[in-house]
């Protein structure tokens, strides 16, 4: 009998990491080729280690480590020397932020807007740099750049994140105000998709990806729209496949991926979230797919000791960016089977099918369960002021419902 322990690596989160525990807890073993497989959960603490100390855990869902250092420098150091799995790989979320990310894909010729990156407004504080500046630095013309990209534009740090620093900037008078406001944050400037039809935000878990309507101008309990067939089946398919062949490139297993769709184009604009929100506040109706997803895949990943990839290869999807002979949605189609081999979907699918079936009716037992309801409960009056408790608990309790009821009609 092999016990498998999956460490939680957490901020402030209570809610899915609750749901996760209590379906962890009800998980029956499997038996996977002769073997007993049993599954345990822990939050991982903080503390002083030995770097040669022996972790227990089989896999981590990292959640901390893109901002907590001491945690971060331990999953390193399990990975390294322990073969821990991680969600995600930590070395690469650290050495490929958002700007490494619009290179890859430019290059693999995916429609990412036209995207600059101008130098610093207030100089890196290092005694090297007046004389590095007066050497080497050029003098630019921000208005010819602002010019050469059009307005509207938008500002955004280089290694952004939860909408820190972005701007939407209208006109030239604006682009120099908000220039020189940036200080020591390093900033891209990018064509703005104006009138898109559709915002939709590709939340992939391992091998499965969500593809969600999303409303980014909405308060967060109202940005994921419940809203099936929202885009054209090849559309779809193609937001699909653009979120894994980022994942699948960066080695990343939980990220989701922002594309919008104006006249039938997709354009990426942000896909490097190493800690993608799963709160159930905002994905409500979604929440239990991303449950059942993080536990599919961590058993998956466990049972058959798929070996964690630590070293990017680059190689296959610029050879296949690079071929002058394949039109965007044949690259598309070479860039998603690359994918595939890499997440092992048709295996995971199997799998899931043969040891797992049961997960999807325990999830609906789960959500109609007293103990969700609890947690619900819980995290509403966590995330609201009290005058909308009420109203709140009836919204969120309603779309839960709504969930459990489809999937029985499914099932
Ligand atoms: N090129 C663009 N065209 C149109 N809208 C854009 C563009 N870039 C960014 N936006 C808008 O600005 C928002 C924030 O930008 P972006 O997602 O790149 O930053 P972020 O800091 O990663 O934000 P978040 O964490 O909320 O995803 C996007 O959700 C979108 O509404
Ligand atoms: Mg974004």
């Amino acid at each position: 009998m092999t016990q498998h322990l999956i460490g939680l690596l957490l901020g402030n989160e209570e809610d899915w990491p609750g749901a996760f525990e209590s379906l962890m807890r009800r998980m029956p073993q499997v038996s996977y080729e002769g073997e007993t497989h049993s599954f345990a959960t822990e939050r991982i603490t903080i503390e002083p280690f030995d770097l040669r100390m022996k972790p227990r855990h089989s896999l981590v869902i990292d959640r901390l480590a893109h901002w907590y250092y001491h945690p971060r420098e331990w999953i390193k150091k399990v990975t390294l020397m322990n073969d821990v799995y991680l969600m995600n790989n930590p070395f690469t979320f650290q050495a490929m932020e958002k700007h490494a990310a619009y290179c890859a894909m430019m290059r693999l010729g995916l429609n990412v807007p036209e995207t600059w990156l101008i130098p610093y407004k207030k100089p890196p504080d290092n005694p090297r740099f007046p004389y590095t500046a007066e050497r080497y630095n050029r003098p630019f013309d921000l208005k010819e750049i602002g010019a050469r990209i059009g307005y509207p534009l938008f500002m955004k740090p280089f290694d952004g994140g939860a909408w820190v620093g972005v701007t939407r900037i209208a006109d030239e008078a604006e682009l120099q105000r908000r220039y020189d406001e940036s200080g020591e944050r390093l900033m891209h400037l990018q064509a703005a998709v104006e009138d898109f039809e559709v915002f939709a935000r590709a939340l992939s878990i391992g091998a499965e990806t969500m593809v969600m309507r999303y409303d980014p101008g909405n308060p967060l309990h109202d940005r994921y729209q419940v809203e099936h067939g929202f885009l054209a089946p090849e559309t779809g398919a193609e937001v699909v496949t653009i979120g894994r062949l980022i994942n699948a490139y960066f080695l990343w297993e939980f990220n989701s991926c922002e594309t919008l769709v104006k006249d039938g184009v997709v354009y990426p604009i942000d896909y490097a979230n190493a800690c993608p929100d799963v709160s159930i506040i905002s994905l409500h109706y979604y929440f239990p797919w991303a449950i059942k997803a993080l536990i599919k895949w961590s058993i998956f990943c466990t049972v058959t000791e798929r070996p964690m990839k630590k070293d990017i290869v680059t190689q296959p999807y610029i050879e296949i960016g690079d071929r002058d002979d394949l039109t965007y949605e044949e690259k598309l189609a070479e860039y998603g089977r690359l994918a595939d081999e890499h997440f092992e979907t048709a295996r995971y699918h199997e799998f899931c099918e043969k040891y797992l079936a049961h997960v999807d009716e325990m999830m609906v037992d789960y959500i109609e369960s007293t103990e969700f309801d609890q947690l619900l409960v819980y995290t509403v009056k966590e995330a609201f002021p009290t005058h909308e408790h009420e109203r709140f608990i009836a919204h969120y309790r309603g779309l839960l419902a709504a969930w459990a009821k489809d999937q029985r009609a499914l099932a």
